[in-house]
């Protein structure tokens, strides 16, 4: 069998990201609100990522940083003062957010035309609609990586599992997929039969954050499989950053495959950048009030 594409979202991402900063160098320099509240070291890395890649792009980070004490109240008064800032064009709250806080009245009291994460209840019922594609940053990132093998491989017609259904990976990537009339079931770690499930799709995609779920005995000869576990596992030679995915002894099996790292993560970067382009070009450009 031939060897498996391997969707390599290091070198994609950094293709986006130049076309992306050709485009922006034709606009007023756009800046990216990044919260980030208490101090979960993995937060940190993702948001400095965040940071790096906008300064890369030409974006106007602004990091701010709150103690892990901080009060809701505190909170929704920062949001409200970045709402209100028109030199602010997109707001992000980086999740999870200690337990005294709740993620939903949070996420809900950003400016849906400020919502680059696309959490917000209106933009994530405008995806369920279908009335816009606009999506979270790692459904899209997944939709780039499937776009890049277009030519050999579309979605048209296939039979898609889903593997792990929250809000900010399986169910609005499903709500994409819908859109490309593929037909989607969202499974979940402890499903049933997920082994009998997984061996009917033609293309899986898990999120569900347990290293070896996915093995060469789920998946279907010619499947694409799109990785989007992050699991630190202890090994001989130290920790090391695994998917949801068995890679070694699936990748054979597949059509296409994402590694981890180097596959889904730096595409949920550069489909963030993105979607403040997105925002910016819907609300200011096209001075459209929805994203149609
Ligand atoms: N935590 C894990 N993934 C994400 C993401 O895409 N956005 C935010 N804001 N927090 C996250």
């Amino acid at each position: 069998m031939n060897h498996p594409i391997l969707l390599n979202g290091s070198i994609l991402s950094q293709q986006k990201n130049e076309e992306l900063k050709k485009i922006l160098s034709n606009y007023p320099t756009l800046s990216l609100a990044t919260i980030l509240v208490g101090d979960d070291k993995a937060s940190h890395i993702y948001v400095q990522a965040k940071i790096k890649a906008c300064q890369s792009v030409g974006i106007n980070p602004v990091p701010i940083f709150l103690s892990k004490d901080t009060t809701e109240q505190e909170l929704l008064e920062q949001i409200e003062l970045l709402n209100n800032d028109p030199a602010i064009d997109g707001i992000l709250v980086q999740l999870p957010l200690p337990k005294h806080l709740d993620s939903y009245k949070v996420l809900e009291s950003i400016n849906p035309k400020k919502d680059v994460d696309c959490f917000h209840p209106f933009n994530m019922g405008n995806l369920s609609t279908g009335i816009s594609n606009f999506a979270p940053a790692t459904s899209t990132g997944i939709m780039m990586l499937l776009d890049s093998i277009k030519d050999q491989w579309s979605l048209e017609s296939k039979n898609v599992v889903v593997v792990g259904a929250s809000n900010i990976v399986g169910k609005p990537t499903a709500m994409l997929l819908l859109q490309k009339e593929a037909t989607i079931t969202i499974a979940h770690k402890k499903t049933k039969n997920l082994k009998e499930l997984c061996l009917t799709a033609d293309l899986i995609i898990v999120a569900v954050g347990k290293a070896n779920l996915i093995t060469k005995d789920m998946v279907k000869k010619g499947a694409v499989v799109i990785d989007v576990g992050m699991n630190r596992i202890q090994t001989e030679q130290g920790t090391k950053l695994v998917g949801d995915v068995d890679f070694e002894n699936v990748k054979d099996l597949t059509f296409a495959i994402t590694p981890v790292p180097k596959g889904v993560g730096p595409m949920t970067i550069s489909a963030l950048l993105h979607n403040l382009y997105f925002l910016y070009q819907h609300y200011h450009t096209k001075n459209n009030n929805d994203l149609r």
